[in-house]
Order: structure tokens, then sequence, then C-alpha cells
């Protein structure tokens, strides 16, 4: 046993958490057990938030906000409940600043449409500029290209050095006076990289501009606590984080909520209506037009709770060791290369590499024979790798219920693939 796998006993009981999960059960490919290994993608869910599902629609079905019968008010409690827990699982100062959406893209496309409709101070044109960086998932790109595409703002970002980090070398010329937002992920999709969030934070204060946190790759893994990041706007995604899909989050500032525009208009998001003009309920209702992903908000609540009964701080640590461990495992295969830091400080827990000339997707293929399942491609984060000059990656990436054993069949998996392309 190496000694990364030794530090990994002890941290979390993987095997009563494994049993929660019934998917890591099932077999694939005549009796295979599956190994997953892509939790980056979507994390597999635990009886407890699939329970919370059934028992909402079994028994407090009905709309939000609307009904003055009882099951429409157990409804309600229930969805502003899922608020509540959301709110202190990030340690937001107000209830308030939870907005629910349907995933982490939407919420940063919201905040790009709050900006790109904003009046002074926050407005976005063709004076300012909005800085991106170039390991983002295309989610905290494509949004930031509409509104410099409809503002005429100019659009800057971030470069990446060889060994996955972000290039801040330059920092003072890519954040100036006129940039009004700063937008980046916390933990990079790709390539597992945890950014320098102070040191991007203190320059973006400096000049006065915003700063949104994707951290869709971050709340799952780690204490996540809104006020320690003293970003201005942070947005993740429930069901990467043990939650149904159909439900994101977006927490913003609540000054920044009280003065910034809605994006989508619409029922519930208002506070009058004329013909000729509306006024609209306060944040974080201004920014829920429609019925909303209830018992998507509810299934949150119950992952939620799931991962704060076992602690962030104990998930982290457990991800960190099985992650130390991964590394210094894929390390050893030949021809493998990292695509990414290749250390286990300051990242998460998803892998990328490339196996010699084995097109990643012939890699996923011959790994899934194996009941492996990792994700091959370009991870909705093209621009990385164009920066690498790769057409797509084989990534792993592992959770609270990723065990060492599993790594090692990774590895071994990866062996054969080797043999089988000769
Ligand atoms: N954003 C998800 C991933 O990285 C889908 O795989």
């Amino acid at each position: 046993m190496t000694d990364a796998r030794q530090g990994l006993s002890g941290l979390l009981d993987t095997e009563a958490i494994r049993k929660d999960f019934p998917l890591l059960d099932r077999t694939v490919h005549d009796g295979k057990k599956i190994v997953y290994l892509d939790s980056a993608a979507t994390s597999q869910k635990p009886r407890q938030v699939l329970d919370a599902l059934n028992t909402y629609y079994e028994r407090h079905n009905a709309n939000v906000h609307r009904g003055v019968y009882t099951v429409a008010e157990e409804a309600t409690a229930l969805y502003e409940g899922a608020r509540d827990k959301v709110a202190a699982f990030i340690n937001a100062p107000s209830r308030d600043e939870v907005i629910f959406t349907k995933n982490a893209s939407e919420s940063l496309n919201l905040v790009a449409n709050m900006l790109g409709w904003a009046d002074e101070p926050y407005r976005v044109d063709r004076e300012t500029e909005i800085v991106t960086t170039e390991m983002e998932h295309h989610s905290n790109i494509v949004p930031w290209q509409l509104l410099a595409q409809r503002t005429g703002a100019k659009l800057k970002w971030f470069g990446i050095t060889d060994d996955g980090r972000l290039d801040l070398s330059n920092i003072d010329e890519i954040i100036t006076e006129k940039t009004k937002i700063v937008s980046f992920t916390l933990v990079s999709n790709i390539l597992g990289t945890v950014n320098p969030v102070e040191r991007i934070i203190r320059r973006a204060q400096q000049v006065g501009a915003l700063v949104c946190i994707d951290a869709s790759q971050a709340a799952p893994h780690m204490v996540l606590d809104v006020q320690a990041l003293q970003a201005d706007f942070v947005a993740f995604t429930g069901h990467k984080m043990v939650g149904p899909t159909g439900i994101g989050v977006l927490w913003g500032r609540q000054e920044l909520l009280e003065d910034l525009p809605p994006f989508l208009g619409g029922g519930e998001m208002i506070e009058t209506v004329s013909m000729h003009s509306s006024t609209y309920a306060p944040a974080p209702h201004k920014f829920e037009a429609g019925t909303p992903p209830i018992a998507q908000a509810v299934g949150l609540g119950a992952a939620v709770d799931y991962l704060s009964a076992i602690g962030m701080e104990k998930i982290h640590q457990h991800e960190k060791a099985i992650t130390e461990y991964a590394v210094q495992r894929l390390l050893e295969v030949p021809d493998l290369r990292i695509i990414g830091p290749a250390t286990a400080e300051d990242r998460g827990a998803a892998i990328s590499f490339t196996l010699g000339d084995i097109h990643p997707h012939d890699v996923g293929q011959v790994l899934d024979e194996q009941g492996i399942a990792v994700r091959v491609g370009h991870h909705c984060a093209r621009p990385v790798c164009l920066r690498y000059g790769i057409p797509a990656t084989t990534r792993a990436s592992f959770y609270l219920y990723s065990t060492p054993a599993e790594v090692d069949a990774l590895v071994d998996g990866l062996e054969h693939v080797r043999n089988f392309f000769g």
C-alpha cells in the first residue's frame, strides 16, 4: 500500500456512504461492477435525495407562493426551506441572496444579462471591459461573449501556464480601471486547478470591478463560504453535489440584487402589473420568473442536508487524499500525460490526461467495456484543449464515494487500453 492510499483510511466511511447510492451497485457489460469516475459531469444521488423527491411529489405537490390550501402551503414551506438550507450551506448573510435557477449556466447568464441591462454604475458598454480566463467552462465564456457583442465591451482573459495554473503575471494589464466584471472559475472542470481567488479579487476591488465566481466544481467538494470569498456573485449547480438535475443557484450580494434589473419577466417576479408597466418583487423573487423548479429545489435541500451531515471538510480531505493517490498512480502509467497540475496541491478531484497517441474516445470506450465510466472530449472547455494543442482528454473525477480500489481499477483499465492498442 502506498503512502497516499494509507492516508485515506478513516477519513470517510466510504463503504457505508456507497450503500446510500443505488446506482453504484449496478453492473454493466455482463456483470461488470460500475466504477463511476465522472462525478465532475454529474454526481450520483443518494436514497435520501431520491426519497425527498418522491415524498414531495407523493405528499406535497402544489404550486408555490400561490395557493391558500394546506398542500400549497406545504410546498411553499419546502421550497423556501430549501433556500434556507442552501443559504446556511454557503454561509450567505441573508436567505434573500439565494436565487434558484435551472443550472450554473443559467446563473452565469443571469449575471451577464443583469449587467447588460443595468444603469450606471454597473452598466457594461463599449467603454468598458469584461475579464474571464482561458480555463473556463463554455458557460463562463459564451455569456460574456454575447454580452460583449451586444454592448461593444471588450472581452479580455487570463491565459494558462504550461502546468495548468492561471497566468496572472499580467494581472494589472488584464484587470484595469475599465473592467466592470471579472468572472472566473474557482476550480477548473478540466484541469482540476484551484485558482487563487484572493489575489484576483484584491485586484478587482482595487479598480472597483465586480467579481463573479463559477463554483460548480467547488460547491460539491469543499466548504464554500460566500462571506469569506468576498465575491459579488457565486454560481453553482445542484446535480454535481448529489442533488437533482434542473436546479442551480446564484448567490449575489443583497445591495446588488436590489439595484440590478431582472432578466426574465413573468409570474411571481412582480409586485404590480398594468398594461403600461410593472414593478418588481424584491430579490430573490425578482429573478425567479414563472413556476420555479420546486421538486428540484427540495431535492437540493436534501442534498445539502446529506453533505452537511457528513461534513464538507471531511469530504474535502477524503478527495484530497484520493486525488493524491490517483495522481501518483496515474503517473506510473507509461505514456500518460496529466493535463493540468500533476500534483495534489491546489487541485480538485478531476484529473485530465492523454495516453500516448490513443484518442480519448477510444480510451473511454475500452474503459467502458471494463465498467469504468470516465468523460472524454473537450469537457465544454475547448479553449483549454486548444491551449495544449490536443483535440481532447480523458478525465477521471472523484467524489465522496470514490475509493482507492476504483483508482486501481482505472490504472489496470488503462494498462488494458495500452495492450489493446498495442
Ligand atoms: N460541466 C460538466 C463537466 O465538466 C458537464 O463534465
